[in-house]
């Protein structure tokens, strides 16, 4: 299997999933599950999620068995783009190819959605499988809140927002993408390894994989911000000159920027040798670097 053939299977593992735990949650308020569907289902990469399967199975583990967090994953994911979405943010109107949530259903409900799905979140990761150790389920889960919270997921945002207009270093910038994106990335690698017990030269060597793919997927979508195609990538371009962000292209340049992506996915790939049948990993670092979408 290619690794696109490879992606598009985790995809309907976790689109499935995704479908039946919202239909599972038709008490909510009509309008509520629609926004939450609406963002959930309407096509992302599904990288995270991905991530987190394809360790799973390197390490020698069935996919199946962590699909709740996976789907966790993917749920927060989906709840800071809703989010990062709103005029309040980065102020976009496009999304995944379709109006952004808050567009379609309303500033309020979007603003919900975005809760409701942080909570589904971990009412999801926590309905864990037999096949599972609770105690790593509750490490998995603690780790989860940590990548999303205050310090990562959530603070970087708000660097993000606080450095709009004003001029900071590369140390600054990497705080902010350190946080806001490679958090959840490399919590794939994280709950993967905790969940399948893996020991510890095993667990360094994910993350570290998982740290530098997240930097250079961000340093990517800053580049695609400026060169990307609007239709292919589904999401405005131009937005982070509209807001004055601070990011690699605007520190340092279109082509450095595109050196420093490709160094990056190097290193990462350099952290695969401890795991046997990783060509999957590398093969998706490589195709992450040069992505258009
Ligand atoms: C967009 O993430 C936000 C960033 C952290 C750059 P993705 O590019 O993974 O978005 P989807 O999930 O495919 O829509
Ligand atoms: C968003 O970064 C990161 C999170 C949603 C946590 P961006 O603001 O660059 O993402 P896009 O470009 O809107 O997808
Ligand atoms: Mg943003
Ligand atoms: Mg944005
Ligand atoms: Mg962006």
């Amino acid at each position: 299997m290619s690794v696109n053939e490879v992606l598009l299977c985790y995809s309907k593992m976790i689109e499935q999933r995704l479908d039946e735990i919202l239909q599972s949650n038709s008490d909510a308020p009509e309008v509520l599950n629609n926004a939450m569907r609406y963002s959930l289902l309407a096509g992302g990469k599904r990288l995270r999620p991905a991530i987190m399967l394809e360790f799973y199975k390197v390490l020698g583990g069935d996919p199946e068995d962590i699909l709740n967090f996976a789907c966790a994953v993917e749920m927060i994911h989906t709840y800071s783009l809703i989010h990062d979405d709103l005029p309040c943010m980065d102020d976009d109107d496009m999304r995944r190819g379709k109006p952004s949530c808050h567009i379609a259903f309303g500033e309020d409900i979007a603003l919900l959605a975005g809760d409701s799905l942080l909570t589904l979140a971990f009412e999801t990761a926590s309905d864990v499988s037999d096949s599972i150790d609770p105690k790593n389920a509750l490490k998995a889960i603690n780790l989860l809140g940590k990548a999303a919270g205050m310090c990562k997921m959530a603070g970087g945002q708000v660097l993000d927002l606080q450095s709009e207009g004003k001029d900071i270093s590369l140390d600054e910038i990497n705080k902010i993408h350190d946080g806001k994106t490679v958090a959840m990335i490399k919590i794939n690698a994280q709950i993967a390894c905790v969940l399948f017990g893996a020991d510890k030269v095993t667990y360094d060597a994910a993350c570290d994989f998982c740290e530098s793919i997240g930097l250079a997927f961000q340093i990517r979508d800053d580049i695609l911000d400026v060169i990307g195609d609007e239709k292919t990538l589904g999401k405005p371009i131009g937005s982070d000159d509209s807001n004055e962000k601070n990011t690699y292209v605007s520190l340092l340049g279109l082509d450095k920027s595109v050196k420093i992506v490709n160094d990056l996915t190097n290193k990462a790939i350099s952290n695969l040798d401890v795991f046997e049948n990783s060509e999957n990993l590398r093969e998706l670092a490589q195709m992450l670097a040069g992505r258009n979408i």
